[in-house]
């Protein structure tokens, strides 16, 4: 039986020059917890050339939803970023991932640090209502080097708002920081930099970090991912997985090379 699902795209979106994001198809079967990625490809020479991509969409939605930098040179990126609806895709069947809400211990806030595709997983996470039983307040921080590729920050300030369940628990335990790094935009500076400063819990009102309260979970360049971990764990948080639930949780973004 094959590993891979055949669907089809329904729809692409064209963020700038170097992001795009597409829905396809579901199968039934595809099952995946919020958070969670999974190998997706095409076929390039009669071979099928797949990398693991995070889902954007819900699970409880009938569509599945990417976001991927397009990598003028990569073997899939490169091709991935001329689909067209109705092409056909393959969607691996076995999602997996470290990025899900039983892997954290519980606490209060929730903060979801992500830097360019690394937002993908949050945008599922942000879209379970259980992410809003569990945590008081989720704080979604997005950081770019350029306000254009802030992505989905509509979908976050606009949509999410007024879904039709979703609306009013989101409205009240969502925050949401974009935050730029090369040009000038309301919040600036790395990730890493808001949270040692202090400025970023400043900014969105909620008091300095602390392991009795605040959870983690990581999404982004393997430099973001290596200097926030540095910084969680020198504070003595403890980092969690699917045998052990910790304080924070990491995922490296996909980036093709
Ligand atoms: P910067 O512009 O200062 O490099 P990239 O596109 O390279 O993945 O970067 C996405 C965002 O992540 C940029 O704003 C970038 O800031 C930031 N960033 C890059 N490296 C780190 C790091 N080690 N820690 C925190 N943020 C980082």
């Amino acid at each position: 039986m094959s590993k891979y699902n055949e669907e089809r795209v329904l729809s692409v979106h064209h963020w700038t020059d170097t992001l795009f994001s597409f829905r396809t198809t579901r199968d039934p079967s595809f099952r995946f917890r919020n958070g969670e990625f999974t190998m997706i490809g095409i076929e390039v020479e009669g071979r099928p050339l797949l990398r693991a991509y995070s889902v954007v969409s819900a699970n409880y939605e009938e569509e599945l939803e990417f976001f991927s930098i397009k990598v003028p040179n990569g073997p899939l990126t490169s091709k991935l970023q001329h689909l067209k609806v109705g092409d056909p895709i393959m969607i691996g069947k076995k999602p997996t991932g470290t990025l899900v809400l039983d892997n954290l211990l519980p606490g209060k806030n929730l903060y979801l640090l992500g830097t360019g595709t690394g937002l993908a997983p949050f945008m599922s996470i942000i879209k379970d209502p259980e992410t809003y039983e569990r945590f008081e307040k989720v704080v979604l921080v997005h950081g770019c080097r350029h306000v254009q590729e802030l992505a989905y920050g509509e979908t976050i300030t606009q949509t999410l708002p007024n879904h039709e369940f979703l609306g009013e628990v989101i409205s009240s335990q969502l925050l949401y920081y974009p935050t730029v790094t090369r040009e000038p935009f309301r919040n600036r500076g790395r990730i890493t930099d808001l949270m040692l400063s202090g400025k970023l819990f400043e900014d969105i009102g909620l008091p300095n970090m602390s392991i009795e309260n605040d959870r983690f979970m990581l999404c982004g360049s393997p430099e973001m991912i290596k200097d926030t971990r540095e910084l969680l764990v020198t504070g003595g948080y403890e980092e969690g997985n699917h045998g052990e639930a910790g304080h924070f949780v990491i995922e490296k973004a996909f980036v093709e090379k």
